[in-house]
């Protein structure tokens, strides 16, 4: 029987159990390659496309490397210097691609939903991976992002706290610009899916107006809410490019209310676990001190993103997998 097609656009329809045997196959993915020093050959004879629109070093090239650890070659796409400059659309680039025998499409664009387009079109006949949509998704960062939190954490004083697993009760508090990050709509959906606690801390102006149908709760005082020793703060970059308007007076003011720094971080637990997407803006939403602590784990969350991407490929594309479990 030949696998029906799965695509992996949003963190919103990932249900417990799929989101967590993610989570398990990355650490599989990571004890193979990092403890036992294993090649993988489960993609063998495959393609998968590297479609990227917009900027990115940590996603493509984790994608990349994530391609190669399991064998598969990676067909990259850039839009500079390809036939997008004669007038071909998405529909004819991606349709190219799967007359070349691309098995799988990776793509980032600065549209919201360009990746759900492509998954559901009569035409699309590979699966496709979001690596971000606007400001839309970027669930390989939450599952990243998951991980990183899971592996890190310790668990607390009793032994049946399954914190360390899956996640649940675990404080997460996610700071910045919110109105324009797929990072913080793709970790809300999954954070909360696996049983976490998520807190926004954002300048009014940075949050959207439909923030109270997410299961978050909402501050705009970012010292009490690292008085509550979070387990987690997530720290998210100023995406200007996404701007159109001012959204708060000047980098100084911002600093001021929303940056994390060193007089906050003395507020937060020894054990409160800082992360950040990157690329970061050094000084502006942390400072270059706490971005390099080692409380702090943003290359932690970067080397991590290497298995993240093997265990999603590998369950989308192995005809002896699954990426959904279904609830
Ligand atoms: C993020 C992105 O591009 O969405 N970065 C990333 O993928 N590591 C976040 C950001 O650019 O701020």
């Amino acid at each position: 029987m030949t696998k029906p097609i799965q695509h992996l656009i949003t963190t919103k329809n990932l249900d417990k159990k799929s989101a967590i045997k993610i989570l398990d196959t990355t650490e599989n993915m990571f004890e193979k390659i990092v403890q036992k020093k294993q090649k993988l050959d489960s993609l063998k004879n495959h393609k998968i496309a590297n479609l990227f629109f917009e900027d990115s070093t940590r996603t493509k090239l984790s994608f990349e490397i994530a391609t190669k650890n399991l064998s598969a070659q990676t067909i990259n796409f850039t839009p500079k210097g390809s036939s997008l400059s004669k007038g071909e659309n998405l529909k004819d680039t991606v349709q190219t691609l799967q007359a070349m025998g691309a098995n799988a499409i990776i793509i980032r664009h600065q549209a919201c939903g360009a990746a759900q387009y492509l998954a559901q079109s009569s035409w699309t006949k590979i699966p496709i991976i979001n690596a971000g949509d606007g400001k839309h998704q970027h669930p390989t960062q939450a599952l990243l992002d998951a991980y990183t939190i899971r592996k890190n954490l310790k668990p607390k004083t009793s032994t049946t706290n399954t914190l360390g697993k899956d996640l649940q009760n675990t404080n997460i508090v996610i700071v910045g610009d919110i109105l324009h990050s797929r990072v913080a709509r793709s970790n809300i959906y999954l954070l909360h899916t696996l049983g976490a606690k998520i807190t926004l801390v954002a300048a009014p102006t940075m949050l959207p107006k439909y923030v109270e149908t997410w299961p978050v709760k909402i501050s705009y005082n970012f010292d009490e809410t690292l008085k509550k020793h979070p387990d987690v703060v997530m720290m998210l970059r100023i995406q200007k490019e996404r701007m159109q308007d001012n959204y708060f007076p000047n980098n100084k003011e911002y600093t001021k209310y929303w940056g994390l720094n060193l007089e906050r971080i003395k507020l937060l637990s020894k054990n409160t676990l800082i992360l950040h997407p990157g690329p970061i803006n050094r000084d502006l939403e942390i400072s270059t001190t706490i971005a390099d602590a080692p409380q702090t784990k943003i290359l932690e969350q970067v080397t991590n993103g290497i298995y993240v991407r093997m265990a999603v490929l590998e369950l989308i594309l192995s005809p002896k997998h699954t990426l959904f479990e279904g609830k």
